[in-house]
């Protein structure tokens, strides 16, 4: 979850390193730290905890001079947020920089410490520059030096390596972390994706899992997991896309969440053209027994949403899992079966590894993912972008709403496929998806009435979300919503079930959020929020005009949202739960756009 950047360049680089590191802070910002080559082939660094603007103030007052430098933002795994523990690690002649976790580095660092070295931090990091120092104390070189050490490696890791008195020089590992590869005129780079390294250049080779590449000014030498030469092909990216701005937003997240109905709406009409739903030709769902959904998070939320959609509209039994589960639970798949990786960076290291679990046993693995650079994109069967633009907020929204209406589309075609709708049947159901984006718009106009309820809920130490069906799912990504940004304890509950134990927890001190349209299960959640009300609880119901008007008698407060949206109204839903979280958030003072203890990628376990 860590980023890390490595530049050979023609300029001084420590500029764009912290360039660089802007646009991978996204994966982590407990610390950054910079190290450089300079012109007398000195190994110099600088470091700060927090922000990297707190580095970026470091080198305003100590300069670091050079044209070769790795940089790091760092998302702490192995010891608190201190500038000891912050990355570059250098040992004697070796820096390094590392996204991963080395699973044996304990292991490492008795053996190290028997050797005489003494570790200045507590990261797992700092084993791979001891050890590389202690093999070339030894006479080895620093290729072979770094050979010999990544040989001893287990665990997953992206790692840049830059040494004293070598200008020319880097070496770059991975071995489950991503890791791209740029290439400029007379520069190359390094780096955790292709957005970091948009800036210099949009020639980039992806290291496959267990490569280290060998990288001077004239290019890069690449080397599989055998330490064979390897060819891996330059691809053209398009930078174009990789503009990254507030655009007059106040954060990210609110530009974010109002972007959904333009980028929900390019989604759909990538893949429905006037009644027809244009999708690769190997998607086709007759022959499909069972369906596997997977994700993480808000991900997983939107495999929960969609398999609603898939069962009740296609038919297809649904099994639904958070890839860390599912990875280790070693479920039975069929061969007959499709498995889908849900997932906004493409890169989450547990959804990967469930997908590598699950593609030799299944029909087809598709990845519904948001970066199509990404790995579950380059490792599923079947990639289906989900178009929603590059999300910086750490919070998900967008790519939340884009998930929901590309699993939509699925649904949509398996239905169709099965017979179980019909032409006629099809397009009334894809009407009422391409009303989406237009009642989206008009949903956006819920954040006034967010923001006058922030000061409430900014009060409360614990707040319950409840639904019903698909509205189910919604409100547990409203409970992780107003968790991860306002640091409020919020639990969704599905709406049946909060009398089998959690109504003890209501009192007049706990809001209870009750999202719930006009549907055939209204009723049923209305007297669930009477039963919350009996107990003094304070409701705030979201719904439309109907369903405020039939149920909405002594509640604290109503939200009142567009009618439309057949069985998607989900995706209309998760706009309040995104503005009550952003409002709560900005009333109580937290950081909207990166909340503590959070990084948007999260590749390690
Ligand atoms: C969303 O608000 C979260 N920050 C988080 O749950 C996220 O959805 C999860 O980590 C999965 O990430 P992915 O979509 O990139 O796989």
């Amino acid at each position: 979850m860590c980023g890390i950047i490595g530049i050979l360049g023609n300029h001084e680089v420590s500029p764009q390193l912290v360039e660089a590191l802007k646009r991978l802070e996204y994966r982590g910002y407990d610390s950054a730290g910079v190290a450089t080559v300079d012109a007398d082939g000195k190994l110099s660094r600088r470091r700060a905890v927090g922000k990297l603007v707190n580095l970026s103030d470091r080198l305003v007052h100590e300069p670091l001079a050079g044209h070769a430098g790795i940089g790091h933002t760092r998302w702490a795994t192995h010891g608190a947020a201190t500038e000891a523990n912050a990355h570059p690690h250098k040992r004697g002649p070796v820096a390094v920089v590392h996204n991963g976790i080395i699973e044996n580095f304990r292991e490492l660092r008795d053996e190290v410490i028997a050797l005489g070295m003494t570790p200045e931090s507590e990261t797992d990091t700092e084993t791979v520059a001891l050890l590389t120092a202690w093999h070339m104390s030894q006479g080895l070189g620093p290729v072979q030096a770094a050979r010999e050490t990544l040989a001893r490696l287990h665990g997953a890791f992206a790692l840049a390596f830059l040494f004293e008195g070598e200008g020319n020089l880097m070496i770059a590992a991975r071995k489950g972390s991503p890791l791209a590869v740029g290439t400029g005129d007379g520069e190359m780079f390094i780096g955790s994706d292709a957005v970091a390294l948009a800036p210099f250049t949009d020639r980039i080779t992806y290291l496959e899992d267990g490569d280290h590449a060998v990288i001077t000014r004239a290019g890069a030498e690449i080397f599989d997991a055998e330490g064979l030469p390897a060819n891996r092909e330059i691809q053209q990216i398009d930078v174009g896309a990789t503009r990254i701005d507030k655009g007059g937003f106040r954060h990210f997240m609110a530009k974010e969440i109002a972007e959904q109905p333009v980028v929900l709406g390019d989604a759909l009409n990538h893949y429905i053209k006037g009644d027809r739903i244009v999708l690769p030709d190997a998607i086709d769902f007759r022959d499909v027994d069972r369906l596997t959904l997977v994700g993480c998070g808000t991900a997983f939320y939107a495999g929960y949403v969609a398999r609603y959609w898939f069962e009740t509209l296609a038919g297809i039994p649904c099994d639904l899992d958070v890839a860390s589960e599912f990875r280790y639970r070693e479920p039975p798949l069929s061969p007959k079966s499709w498995a889908m990786f849900v997932s906004q960076s493409g890169e989450t290291a547990d959804t990967l590894a469930a997908l590598h679990y699950a593609r030799d046993k299944v029909a087809k693995t598709v990845g519904v993912v948001n970066v199509g650079t990404s790995a579950i994109a380059r490792d599923a069967d079947i990639a289906l972008p989900t178009l929603a633009g590059i999300e910086v907020g750490v919070a998900s929204s967008k790519a939340f709403t884009c998930q929901l209406a590309v699993l939509a589309v699925l649904a949509l075609k398996a239905a169709h496929d099965r017979g179980r709708l019909d032409d006629a049947g099809l397009a009334a159901h894809l009407a009422d998806l391409r009303a989406i984006p237009g009642l989206l718009n008009q949903a956006l106009a819920v954040s006034d009435g967010c923001r006058k309820l922030a000061g409430w809920l900014s009060e409360a130490q614990d707040v319950l979300y409840l639904g019903r069906g698909s509205f189910y799912p919604v409100a547990l990504e409203g409970a992780l919503k107003l968790k991860e940004l306002s640091y409020i304890h919020a639990e969704g509950y599905a709406s049946g079930e909060l009398k089998h134990g959690p109504i003890a927890l209501i009192d007049r001190n706990v809001p209870v959020v009750v999202v719930a349209p006009r549907d055939a299960l209204f009723e049923k959640t209305v007297s669930n929020m009477q039963e919350v009300m009996a107990r003094h609880g304070q409701v705030l119901l979201i719904s439309d005009v109907e369903g405020i008007e039939a149920g909405g008698d002594g509640v604290h407060a109503s939200l009142a949202m567009p009618q439309g949206g057949g069985s998607f109204q989900p995706i209309l839903y998760a706009v309040p739960m995104q503005y009550l979280a952003y409002h709560t958030a900005v009333a109580k003072g937290t950081d909207v756009d990166q909340p503590r203890n959070l990084a948007k990628s999260v590749t390690v376990e």
